[in-house]
């Protein structure tokens, strides 16, 4: 008799397809005991590890949701192109169960996600757009990675599955990160926390666990404004996704950079846990949150591990890399001034800017962009003089009086601000730059033209 073997057997871990491997009660991601960072006397604290999805994240189960349910609709045929906005994890899932199922795979993504997701996408076969735009893909952002998907997913033969705004994004979670955690802690489970990003983690799971038991906790952790921590929203940002449900949640607690990427290194360096800079934040926020009290059971997503983030962690932990310099020496300090000019007083909100204009006299607005974004729209009223030419010297569109008042604005406020400093340092003493650049400005009802 030929040699076989059941298929999908979860305990001598033989699968006949890597699609197999999808978590579920059957097949859960472990939770392991936190024993070293945690100082409770009585509270017990659980990291659920999401790295042993098949693809190697939390939203793996997110994309195989938002397929099958695309399937069951009846809106994907044998050879559609899915097209997707992502920070790296739901793409590469995306990517590998288009590999599989034989579908094409676009994903959308900002220039400022890490390399090594941008890379790995690539290596699973995706065709790639890159975009500026904010670490994680900004809604509402015109030209932005969600606006692309939206845009590439009405072509003939493409399907947009959007994750935002996609039901089956929480409903993922509903039918199997919260059914894994109920069992997997026998019931006993009185605090959910999960950092935040579409918010399909903490609203699926937490639906699912105060269904079981209505006093069952449930936090959402997010980064500070201007946070450098992939896959994850501040505050502002959330308030944009639909999945954002925080009636739903019993609290938001709010991580910086510097904590999320501190505690990221001590699970790696304390639990040997191989977990990456958002399980750091979520962690980070739980156990300021947690009470210390008998029976207590916390339970924290850890989201990825910390090998896509290499390039994050050698920027916010340089310590652990002595004398050995950033690609160039002058990348740290360079990156140190343009996060001082960010928090600054000189970087204005747009409505603020706005008032800044016209209240000031011979004030100039300076749009940095190319000429190209510069007309498709730009604030009204404004100049475009692109960086590269601000960086020349002396730009002859501008007053040569080094206190005429200039306000800097670009698409997201990353390049303003490179060109509020080049301003500066060619004199001028009264130059600022526009927060959020022209997605914030068309947020806040602002008028622009086209030219
Ligand atoms: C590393 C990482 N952490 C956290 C999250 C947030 O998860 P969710 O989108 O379910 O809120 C994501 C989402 O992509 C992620 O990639």
């Amino acid at each position: 008799m030929p040699w076989s073997i059941s298929t999908m057997d979860h305990q001598r871990r033989v699968y006949s397809n890597i699609l197999e491997l999808a978590a579920n009660v059957d097949n859960p991601t472990p939770l392991v005991r936190l024993n070293r960072v945690v100082n409770f006397k009585h509270a017990v604290v659980y990291g659920k590890l999401e790295w042993f999805n098949p693809f190697g994240a939390v939203k793996d189960r997110v994309a195989a949701n938002l397929v099958q349910d695309a399937e069951a609709r009846g809106q994907l045929g044998p050879d559609t192109r899915l097209v997707e906005p992502t920070s790296g994890n739901t793409g590469m899932a995306l990517a590998m169960i288009a590999n599989a199922k034989g579908y094409r795979f676009t994903a959308t993504v900002s220039n400022k996600v890490p390399q090594e997701k941008r890379d790995s996408l690539r290596l699973f076969g995706t065709q790639l757009f890159e975009l500026e735009d904010d670490l994680c893909p900004a809604p509402g952002a015109p030209e932005g990675a969600i606006a692309k998907a939206a845009e590439l997913g009405n072509e003939q033969g493409s399907f947009h599955l959007n994750q935002y705004k996609n039901p089956a994004n929480p409903e993922a979670h509903f039918r199997t990160t919260g059914p894994e955690i109920w069992r997997q802690t026998g019931g006993a489970v009185t605090h959910f926390f999960a950092s935040l990003g579409t918010c399909g983690t903490v609203t699926g799971t937490g639906r699912f666990l105060k269904q079981q038991n209505s006093k069952v906790k449930v936090y959402g952790v997010h980064p500070a404004a201007g946070h450098d921590i992939p896959g994850v929203r501040a505050l502002k940002q959330l308030e944009q996704t639909a999945i954002f449900a925080p009636a739903e949640y019993d609290g938001l607690v709010e991580v910086s950079n510097g904590d999320a990427y501190e505690m990221c290194r001590r699970l790696n360096q304390e639990e040997s846990i191989i977990a990456g800079p958002s399980s750091g934040m979520g962690l980070s926020g739980a156990l300021r949150t947690i009470p210390d009290e008998p029976g207590v059971v916390a339970v924290v997503i850890f989201c990825d591990d910390a090998f896509k983030y290499a390039s994050s962690i050698r920027k916010h932990l340089p310590s652990l890399f002595p004398g050995k310099p950033q690609q160039t020496s002058l990348a740290g300090p360079l990156a140190s001034i343009l996060d001082l000019a960010r928090k600054s007083s000189d970087v204005l909100d747009a409505k603020s800017a706005h008032t800044f204009l016209e209240t000031t006299r011979n004030s100039s607005l300076v749009d940095v962009r190319s000429l190209e974004e510069y007309e498709k729209q730009h604030p009204q009223g404004a100049l475009n003089i692109p960086l590269a030419d601000l960086a020349k010297g002396e730009p002859a569109l501008l007053s040569a009086d080094k206190d005429t008042p200039i306000l800097t604005v670009c698409k997201v406020g990353e390049r303003s601000l490179h060109g509020m400093l080049l301003l500066k340092a060619q004199g001028y003493r009264n130059v600022k730059s526009v927060a959020g650049g022209l997605d914030s400005w068309l947020a806040a009802g602002l008028p622009t033209s086209r030219t």
